[in-house]
């Protein structure tokens, strides 16, 4: 039997692809990083209509398939479960009008995908498609499912259970009550974009008090039967909105803490709910929510359940992944395991190389290029690390990585004045999964996707001051030397050089970029940003005049 899912993600943000070929995922890519727009579309119900066609195709051609080659599209959202029916265009928000755009998706489809029969797209609802990309993708047995989010057709939340692939919905919290909606609301009236800059809300929390609780626990509490209260208070009672231009005050960081730890609490108490409904140890989460790493790691600490694992695409672009994996289980498949977030696009040397020869750039091919990297990175340059197939999900791992010597305080400013970020965000430590104990602790080890916080360890507080949040915590990426082996190398050639087997990692954009996919966004990077060197596959570029500048002795030896 033989099965071929293309998964797809549309409706509200971050548009993306995934196939699923005889129930394995052989490539997943979200749709910005084709088109250069953050978040592929803005989530209004005007753009519903619109398709993750790039990245689509691009899935098909990686798999040398033709739209008319597929089984099912899976679509992550069931218009059949909308309130408001596709005949009520102009009510309220023309919700309407998202149903009717969703309902006629199949036909959308058939025009960006020519040869695709319309008949074989199939709606999965949204919550569980986030399910599925969670307790499909984690690979157990059997375990407790939780996803959380902005909202689906008519939910913010799922709890439930999975053995041998098939999923027992325990529980649905309806709109409007819903923790990702009062996270977002918060995020725009703290100055920040709404459904996309949720992060810079828990960075900023950590520079708060969070002395409001008992006001929000109001709005915002644990309703006992696996569902919660949730909606969004007058947060002008608390602090006035942060218009354009205008700063954070400590009342906004406050602000922010009690919300995230509000948050925090209600999603404790979901998780003790479903523990004791389950009797299950393992949790598997995803839905933007689970992208609240602070929040994660207190549900690790503090939670019932022995080991969580966290979708590293969870917010909406993961339920094309999720879409997905449901339709090859459903179909009879043996799922296999997510057991790396690079699914995206990868290039061979001799692609890359005709890539610089058209750039008309110098460019160099040593012996190990990691080794060169690691050569700049001592010497306080920043690197551009553009290595293998990129990632799926927000986060940078690896493979369009932007590096830098976690030693020197100053480069979390660099990065950030990079990435034109506000100075109050951290960037995070890499780290080989062998070694992250004797640096890290309070935090599930290995933690290859970036989504909990660790706290670091008193003796390496001042070795590694850049990647050292203001409350004493990191948000580690643990490295496996066998999946990632270039980036193995070069820590270990950092250590080498610096006695500190820690690198800075943050992810390989501009500000108000979508993260680097391509080579020529790569050398765009290069191009217009303070980057010393950039490595692309096996080959090393440097800027003149840099850090990077000269060729290291050792390499010289080396070669
Ligand atoms: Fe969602």
């Amino acid at each position: 039997m033989s099965s071929r899912m293309l998964g797809l993600n549309a409706v509200f943000h971050d548009p993306a692809a995934a196939l699923v070929i005889d129930g394995v995922t052989v490539a997943a890519a979200e749709e910005e990083r084709f088109t250069r727009r953050k978040h592929g579309k803005e989530p209004v119900a005007f753009s519903t209509w619109e398709l993750p066609e790039r990245s689509a195709r691009w899935c098909l051609e990686h798999a040398g398939l033709e739209p008319s080659n597929l089984d099912l599209v899976a679509y992550s959202y069931d218009p059949a479960l909308a309130t408001t029916p596709s005949d009520d265009v102009l009510s309220g928000t023309w919700e309407g009008l998202r149903t009717l755009f969703a309902e006629r998706a199949p036909l959308f489809l058939a025009s960006a995908l020519p040869g695709l029969d319309p008949e074989r797209v199939r709606f999965v609802p949204h919550h569980v498609a986030h399910a599925a990309s969670a307790y499909l993708a984690a690979g157990f047995e059997s375990c407790a499912v939780l996803t959380v989010d902005g909202r689906g057709e008519a939910t913010s939340a799922l709890a439930g259970h999975a053995r041998q692939g098939a999923l027992e919905v325990l529980a649905e919290q309806p709109l409007p009550h819903s923790l990702g909606l009062v996270y977002e609301s918060l995020t725009a009236h703290l100055g920040f974009r709404r459904a996309s800059d949720e992060y810079k809300v828990m960075a900023l929390a950590s520079y708060g008090e969070p002395r409001w609780l008992d006001a929000l626990r109001e709005t915002m509490h644990a309703d006992g039967a696996g569902g919660f209260v949730a909606e969004p208070p007058e947060w002008e009672r608390f602090a006035p909105a942060v218009r354009a231009g205008e700063d954070w005050t400590s009342a906004h960081a406050d602000l922010a803490a009690t919300v995230q730890r509000r948050l925090e609490d209600v999603l404790l108490e979901l998780a003790g709910w479903l523990h004791e409904r389950t009797g299950e140890r393992r949790l598997a989460m995803a839905g933007g929510v689970a992208l609240n790493c602070v929040a994660n790691s207190r549900l690790w600490r503090e939670g019932p359940f022995d080991e969580i694992w966290v979708q590293p695409a969870a917010g909406d672009s993961g339920t094309a992944l999720g879409a997905a994996l449901y339709a090859a289980q459903e179909h009879g498949e043996a799922v296999a395991p997510m057991t790396t977030a690079a699914l995206g696009r990868s290039w061979t040397p001799d692609e890359l190389e005709a890539w610089l020869d058209r750039a008309a750039l110098p460019f160099e091919r040593p012996d190990d290029v990691a080794e060169e990297a690691a050569e700049v990175l001592a010497r306080n340059g920043v690197v551009a690390w553009f290595q293998g197939r990129s990632e799926y999900g927000p986060r940078a791992l690896g493979s369009r990585s932007l590096m830098a010597d976690p030693r020197d305080p100053a480069n979390l400013e660099r990065l950030n004045d990079v990435k034109g970020r506000e100075q109050f965000r951290p960037v995070a430590p890499m780290v080989l999964d062998s070694r992250a104990a004797e640096i890290f602790d309070d935090g599930p080890i290995p933690s290859p996707y970036m989504l909990f916080t660790h706290r670091v360890k008193p003796e390496w507080v001042e070795r590694i001051p850049a990647v050292v949040h203001v409350d004493g915590t990191a948000r580690i990426q643990t490295v496996s030397a066998e999946r990632e082996p270039a980036v193995a190398r070069a820590l270990r050639a950092f250590e080498r050089r610096t006695g500190v087997p820690v690198v800075v990692n943050t992810s390989l954009n501009t500000a108000g970029r979508p993260m680097v996919d391509d080579p020529r966004d790569a050398l765009e990077c290069f191009g217009s940003a303070p980057v010393d060197a950039l490595v692309m596959g096996p080959f090393l570029l440097r800027r003149p005049g840099s850090a990077a500048a000269e060729r290291s002795d050792a390499a010289v030896v080396a070669g």
